[in-house]
Protein backbone atom coordinates (compact mmCIF):
# COMPACT_ATOMS: atom_id res chain seq x y z
CA UNK A 1 0.00 0.00 0.00
CA UNK A 2 1.38 3.17 -0.96
CA UNK A 3 -0.81 5.59 0.56
CA UNK A 4 0.29 8.02 3.10
CA UNK A 5 -1.59 7.96 6.81
CA UNK A 6 -2.49 11.35 8.49
CA UNK A 7 -1.98 10.88 12.20
CA UNK A 8 -2.91 14.12 13.38
CA UNK A 9 -6.15 14.05 11.86
CA UNK A 10 -9.43 12.38 13.48
CA UNK A 11 -10.32 11.22 16.60
CA UNK A 12 -11.67 8.66 14.82
CA UNK A 13 -11.77 8.50 10.78
CA UNK A 14 -15.90 8.94 11.30
CA UNK A 15 -16.10 11.72 13.65
CA UNK A 16 -13.02 14.02 12.32
CA UNK A 17 -11.50 15.34 15.19
CA UNK A 18 -7.72 15.88 15.92
CA UNK A 19 -6.15 12.75 16.82
CA UNK A 20 -6.05 9.77 14.80
CA UNK A 21 -5.54 8.47 11.63
CA UNK A 22 -7.78 10.55 8.33
CA UNK A 23 -7.50 8.09 5.47
CA UNK A 24 -7.68 8.91 2.11
CA UNK A 25 -11.11 7.10 0.71
CA UNK A 26 -8.39 4.45 -1.41
CA UNK A 27 -6.72 3.95 1.58
CA UNK A 28 -10.20 3.45 3.22
CA UNK A 29 -11.22 1.01 1.04
CA UNK A 30 -7.93 -0.89 1.33
CA UNK A 31 -7.83 -0.72 4.74
CA UNK A 32 -11.06 -2.38 5.46
CA UNK A 33 -9.96 -5.68 3.16
CA UNK A 34 -7.22 -5.50 5.42
CA UNK A 35 -9.29 -5.34 8.72
CA UNK A 36 -11.23 -8.23 7.62
CA UNK A 37 -8.00 -10.26 6.62
CA UNK A 38 -6.47 -9.24 10.30
CA UNK A 39 -9.93 -10.21 12.20
CA UNK A 40 -9.16 -13.60 10.99
CA UNK A 41 -5.47 -13.22 11.92
CA UNK A 42 -6.56 -11.77 14.88
CA UNK A 43 -8.51 -15.20 16.03
CA UNK A 44 -6.26 -17.58 14.40
CA UNK A 45 -3.33 -16.07 16.45
CA UNK A 46 -4.87 -14.85 19.62
CA UNK A 47 -3.34 -17.06 22.01
CA UNK A 48 0.31 -16.85 20.96
CA UNK A 49 0.82 -13.57 18.52
CA UNK A 50 4.15 -14.24 16.08
CA UNK A 51 6.76 -12.86 16.71
CA UNK A 52 10.14 -14.53 15.58
CA UNK A 53 13.22 -13.89 16.09
CA UNK A 54 16.45 -14.43 14.64
CA UNK A 55 20.24 -12.85 14.31
CA UNK A 56 18.70 -10.64 11.70
CA UNK A 57 15.10 -9.93 11.80
CA UNK A 58 12.61 -9.00 14.20
CA UNK A 59 9.32 -8.80 13.31
CA UNK A 60 6.55 -8.03 15.11
CA UNK A 61 2.68 -8.86 15.49
CA UNK A 62 0.73 -7.68 12.83
CA UNK A 63 -0.28 -3.84 13.36
CA UNK A 64 -3.67 -3.06 14.35
CA UNK A 65 -4.07 0.18 13.07
CA UNK A 66 -7.83 0.32 15.29
CA UNK A 67 -4.85 0.43 17.92
CA UNK A 68 -3.51 3.62 16.62
CA UNK A 69 -0.23 1.08 16.27
CA UNK A 70 2.41 1.91 13.83
CA UNK A 71 5.64 0.50 14.35
CA UNK A 72 8.97 1.39 14.22
CA UNK A 73 11.29 0.87 11.33
CA UNK A 74 14.27 -1.39 12.07
CA UNK A 75 17.25 1.80 11.76
CA UNK A 76 14.37 3.76 14.27
CA UNK A 77 14.28 0.79 16.97
CA UNK A 78 17.85 0.02 16.65
CA UNK A 79 18.81 3.70 17.00
CA UNK A 80 16.26 4.45 20.26
CA UNK A 81 17.47 0.84 21.74
CA UNK A 82 21.26 1.65 21.15
CA UNK A 83 20.76 5.25 23.27
CA UNK A 84 18.51 3.40 26.07
CA UNK A 85 21.13 0.97 26.19
CA UNK A 86 23.88 3.51 26.29
CA UNK A 87 21.87 5.11 29.49
CA UNK A 88 21.66 2.06 31.02
CA UNK A 89 25.35 0.86 31.05
CA UNK A 90 26.14 4.98 31.92
CA UNK A 91 25.09 4.28 34.92
CA UNK A 92 26.69 3.10 38.49
CA UNK A 93 23.81 1.06 39.43
CA UNK A 94 21.72 -0.63 36.81
CA UNK A 95 18.37 1.12 36.21
CA UNK A 96 15.07 0.00 35.44
CA UNK A 97 13.49 1.08 32.21
CA UNK A 98 9.67 1.47 31.31
CA UNK A 99 8.42 1.17 27.53
CA UNK A 100 4.84 2.78 27.63
CA UNK A 101 2.96 2.28 24.32
CA UNK A 102 6.11 1.25 22.33
CA UNK A 103 6.23 -2.71 22.28
CA UNK A 104 8.87 -2.88 19.37
CA UNK A 105 11.71 -0.69 21.51
CA UNK A 106 11.03 -3.35 23.93
CA UNK A 107 11.61 -6.54 21.35
CA UNK A 108 14.57 -4.71 19.98
CA UNK A 109 16.32 -3.75 23.52
CA UNK A 110 15.75 -7.57 24.57
CA UNK A 111 17.82 -8.17 21.61
CA UNK A 112 20.60 -6.16 22.04
CA UNK A 113 20.59 -7.06 26.08
CA UNK A 114 18.91 -9.84 26.67
CA UNK A 115 19.05 -9.50 30.69
CA UNK A 116 18.17 -5.99 30.58
CA UNK A 117 15.16 -5.14 33.07
CA UNK A 118 12.29 -3.61 31.06
CA UNK A 119 8.47 -3.17 31.61
CA UNK A 120 6.30 -2.59 28.96
CA UNK A 121 3.24 -1.17 29.85
CA UNK A 122 0.39 -1.74 27.04
CA UNK A 123 -2.68 -1.73 26.05
CA UNK A 124 -2.63 -5.05 23.34
CA UNK A 125 -2.89 -7.91 25.53
CA UNK A 126 -1.12 -9.80 22.72
CA UNK A 127 1.86 -8.44 23.92
CA UNK A 128 0.97 -11.27 27.80
CA UNK A 129 3.65 -12.94 25.89
CA UNK A 130 6.61 -11.23 27.48
CA UNK A 131 5.29 -12.58 30.93
CA UNK A 132 6.23 -10.79 34.03
CA UNK A 133 7.63 -7.87 31.80
CA UNK A 134 3.95 -6.91 30.26
CA UNK A 135 1.46 -4.31 32.50
CA UNK A 136 -1.64 -4.15 30.82
CA UNK A 137 -1.88 0.00 30.30
CA UNK A 138 -4.53 2.24 29.18
CA UNK A 139 -3.70 5.53 29.25
CA UNK A 140 -7.59 6.75 30.37
CA UNK A 141 -6.42 5.48 33.76
CA UNK A 142 -2.97 6.67 33.99
CA UNK A 143 -2.72 5.83 37.70
CA UNK A 144 -4.15 2.35 37.80
CA UNK A 145 -0.96 0.41 37.74
CA UNK A 146 0.76 -1.46 40.35
CA UNK A 147 1.68 0.22 43.72
CA UNK A 148 5.54 -1.79 42.75
CA UNK A 149 6.07 0.43 39.49
CA UNK A 150 5.61 4.14 41.73
CA UNK A 151 8.66 5.58 41.41
CA UNK A 152 10.83 2.40 40.30
CA UNK A 153 12.02 3.71 36.87
CA UNK A 154 14.88 5.59 35.76
CA UNK A 155 14.82 5.64 32.03
CA UNK A 156 10.77 5.53 30.57
CA UNK A 157 10.36 5.97 26.82
CA UNK A 158 6.66 6.45 25.93
CA UNK A 159 5.41 6.90 22.40
CA UNK A 160 1.42 7.73 23.28
CA UNK A 161 -1.12 6.17 20.57
CA UNK A 162 -2.84 9.49 19.88
CA UNK A 163 -1.82 13.28 19.18
CA UNK A 164 -4.64 14.75 21.15
CA UNK A 165 -3.48 16.91 24.30
CA UNK A 166 -5.66 14.66 26.58
CA UNK A 167 -3.15 11.43 25.97
CA UNK A 168 -0.37 13.24 26.64
CA UNK A 169 -1.74 14.94 29.64
CA UNK A 170 -2.93 11.26 30.96
CA UNK A 171 0.40 9.69 29.52
CA UNK A 172 2.46 12.47 31.20
CA UNK A 173 0.60 11.44 34.50
CA UNK A 174 1.91 8.17 34.04
CA UNK A 175 5.14 9.16 33.66
CA UNK A 176 4.82 11.06 37.31
CA UNK A 177 3.80 8.16 39.33
CA UNK A 178 6.69 5.53 37.10
CA UNK A 179 9.61 8.16 37.61
CA UNK A 180 11.99 8.17 40.13
CA UNK A 181 12.62 11.05 42.06
CA UNK A 182 16.23 12.67 41.45
CA UNK A 183 17.86 12.06 38.09
CA UNK A 184 15.58 10.28 35.42
CA UNK A 185 16.05 10.23 31.47
CA UNK A 186 12.30 10.41 29.75
CA UNK A 187 12.69 9.93 26.30
CA UNK A 188 9.01 10.53 24.20
CA UNK A 189 8.40 9.68 20.42
CA UNK A 190 5.44 11.55 19.62
CA UNK A 191 4.35 14.02 16.16
CA UNK A 192 6.36 17.00 15.83
CA UNK A 193 2.73 18.83 16.87
CA UNK A 194 3.38 17.84 20.64
CA UNK A 195 6.29 20.15 20.79
CA UNK A 196 4.65 23.04 23.07
CA UNK A 197 3.02 20.16 25.34
CA UNK A 198 6.06 18.09 26.04
CA UNK A 199 7.80 21.36 26.71
CA UNK A 200 5.21 22.50 28.88
CA UNK A 201 3.99 18.81 30.54
CA UNK A 202 7.75 17.10 31.04
CA UNK A 203 10.24 19.98 29.86
CA UNK A 204 11.41 17.59 26.71
CA UNK A 205 13.31 19.16 24.15
CA UNK A 206 13.20 17.74 20.89
CA UNK A 207 16.33 16.11 18.96
CA UNK A 208 17.26 16.51 15.54
CA UNK A 209 17.16 12.40 15.21
CA UNK A 210 13.61 11.66 13.10
CA UNK A 211 11.89 8.40 13.99
CA UNK A 212 10.56 6.47 10.72
CA UNK A 213 8.04 4.00 10.92
CA UNK A 214 7.30 1.22 8.24
CA UNK A 215 4.26 2.27 7.09
CA UNK A 216 4.37 5.82 5.83
CA UNK A 217 2.90 8.27 8.01
CA UNK A 218 1.85 11.60 7.28
CA UNK A 219 3.00 13.47 10.12
CA UNK A 220 6.48 14.43 11.12
CA UNK A 221 7.44 12.57 14.40
CA UNK A 222 9.96 13.79 16.84
CA UNK A 223 12.01 12.39 19.49
CA UNK A 224 11.77 14.78 22.63
CA UNK A 225 14.20 14.16 25.81
CA UNK A 226 14.70 16.01 29.30
CA UNK A 227 18.32 15.35 29.11
CA UNK A 228 20.93 16.96 26.86
CA UNK A 229 22.05 13.68 24.10
CA UNK A 230 25.62 15.51 23.50
CA UNK A 231 25.77 13.76 20.32
CA UNK A 232 23.94 11.10 19.93
CA UNK A 233 20.50 10.81 18.56
CA UNK A 234 20.97 14.07 16.66
CA UNK A 235 21.75 16.16 19.64
CA UNK A 236 19.41 19.06 20.95
CA UNK A 237 17.93 20.81 18.34
CA UNK A 238 18.09 24.54 18.89
CA UNK A 239 15.25 26.45 19.93
CA UNK A 240 14.45 29.08 17.15
C1 LIG B 1 1.75 4.90 17.97
S1 LIG B 1 1.87 3.26 18.61
C2 LIG B 1 3.50 3.30 19.19
C3 LIG B 1 4.23 2.05 18.79
C4 LIG B 1 5.70 2.30 18.52
N1 LIG B 1 5.88 3.13 17.35
C5 LIG B 1 6.43 0.98 18.31
O1 LIG B 1 6.85 0.70 17.20
O2 LIG B 1 6.57 0.24 19.31
C6 LIG B 1 0.88 3.44 20.00
C7 LIG B 1 0.79 2.25 20.93
O3 LIG B 1 -0.26 2.55 21.87
C8 LIG B 1 -0.99 1.38 22.14
N2 LIG B 1 -2.35 1.76 22.58
C9 LIG B 1 -3.49 1.77 21.85
N3 LIG B 1 -4.52 2.14 22.64
C10 LIG B 1 -4.02 2.40 23.88
C11 LIG B 1 -4.58 2.81 25.12
N4 LIG B 1 -5.88 3.04 25.25
N5 LIG B 1 -3.75 2.95 26.17
C12 LIG B 1 -2.44 2.72 26.05
N6 LIG B 1 -1.84 2.31 24.92
C13 LIG B 1 -2.62 2.16 23.83
C14 LIG B 1 -0.97 0.61 20.85
O4 LIG B 1 -1.19 -0.76 21.07
C15 LIG B 1 0.44 0.93 20.31
O5 LIG B 1 1.38 -0.03 20.72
Amino acid sequence: MDDVIDRNTGADADAGDDDTPMLSSHTLAALKEFLSEQNGLLVANNDGATVAEDEKEVSLVTEDWRLSQFWYDRETAEAVAREVHALYTSMDSPPSVACIACPTLYVYLKKLHHDLPVQLLEYDNRFKQYGNEFTFYDYNQPLDLPSSMKHAFRIIIADPPYLSKECLEKVSETIGFLKQPGESYLLLLTGAVQHERASELLGLHPCGFRPQHSSKLGNEFRLFTNYDPGLRLGGWEQEQ
